[in-house]
């Protein structure tokens, strides 16, 4: 397979600043040049993809077009759910076809993202004048217009930088994600926004954490490939996950932690464990960590 981000867009060198700087980049490509990818039976039409699609599939219910609320459903009501307008969507469709595995996995490496990256491929179908209500997600999407149009405004995230959940408007938030905001969340879209209308064969990098909503202004149908890697928190929450399992200490039960009597005796186990840690920890490579857990 050619280098999926050059084919993309352009130079990789120059994508990776804007990557680094949580810029969105678009680039609109003729449509010929995603051809391999449009004449899939589950790209070449909305039909075709109900006509094959195996199993069931998510339908945006009445009020936040969002998938928290969404429903599964069979091709069949899927198919009539979007004439009536419910936007759907189509988890995972690698799993039945192993040109989008080769994508999704290649753009992977490519980007050079951890082997423990949540990687997501997604097809979206929206009605013309329907869309996806306000949000931010917590991962890095890749997409590619297969047919139709879809406008979409895009808007810095100023209440979180990397967020770890998604959030969308008019939903409750993950507590932890409460927990480290700058600024409260807003009610409405930001103001500030980039817009964009992708066409057959367009291309978008949307950042982490960045505000986005779109509408289609034709019924429209595209690709995406989201991952969601690692955090550092997550890289070294496995590393001594990995290190104190080695250690029959570590894995006992943190036994009388609530016991109002016997709490000193937890308090007293605990510190001889992170006293333990504490002369470990100096010794710590980030090349020995990225080792164990990359290899
Ligand atoms: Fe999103």
């Amino acid at each position: 397979m050619e280098n999926i981000i050059e084919n993309f867009f352009g130079s990789r060198l120059e994508f990776l600043e804007s990557y680094k700087s949580g810029e969105p980049v678009v680039v609109h490509h003729p449509p010929e040049k995603f051809k391999d990818l449009m004449e899939l039976k589950y790209l070449s039409s909305l039909e075709s993809l109900l006509d094959s699609w195996p199993c069931e599939v998510n339908a945006y219910s009445p009020g936040i077009a969002d998938e928290v609320n969404s429903s599964q459903v069979s091709p069949k009501q899927a198919r009539e759910l979007f004439s009536k307008g419910s936007g759907l969507f189509f988890d995972d469709p690698n799993r039945f076809e192993e040109t989008l595995s080769v994508w999704l996995e290649s753009l992977r490496q490519e980007m050079g993202f951890s082997h423990m990256t949540y990687s997501r491929s997604l097809i979206y179908a929206i009605k013309k004048g329907e869309g996806t209500s306000a949000h931010f997600d917590q991962n890095i999407n890749f997409v590619i217009q297969i047919s139709g149009s879809k406008k979409w405004w895009i808007a810095p995230n100023t209440s979180v930088e990397n967020p770890m959940t998604r959030y969308t408007i008019g939903t409750e938030a993950d507590p932890e994600l409460d927990s480290y905001l700058d600024e409260d969340l807003p009610t409405e879209f930001p103001e500030e926004s980039l817009e964009f209308t992708l066409n057959p064969g367009s291309v978008l990098f949307l950042p982490r954490g960045a505000w986005h909503k779109t509408e289609a202004t034709e019924d429209a149908l595209s690709l995406n490939f989201t991952y969601s890697a690692p955090t550092w928190i997550d890289m070294l929450q496995t590393a001594l996950r990995g290190r104190l399992a080695m250690s029959p200490y570590w894995r006992q039960t943190a036994d009388f932690v609530t016991d109002p009597e016997l709490h000193t005796e937890a308090i007293a186990m605990f510190d001889t464990l992170l006293d333990q840690l504490k002369t470990d920890v100096p010794s710590w490579q980030a090349r020995d960590i990225l080792g164990a857990i990359e290899e």
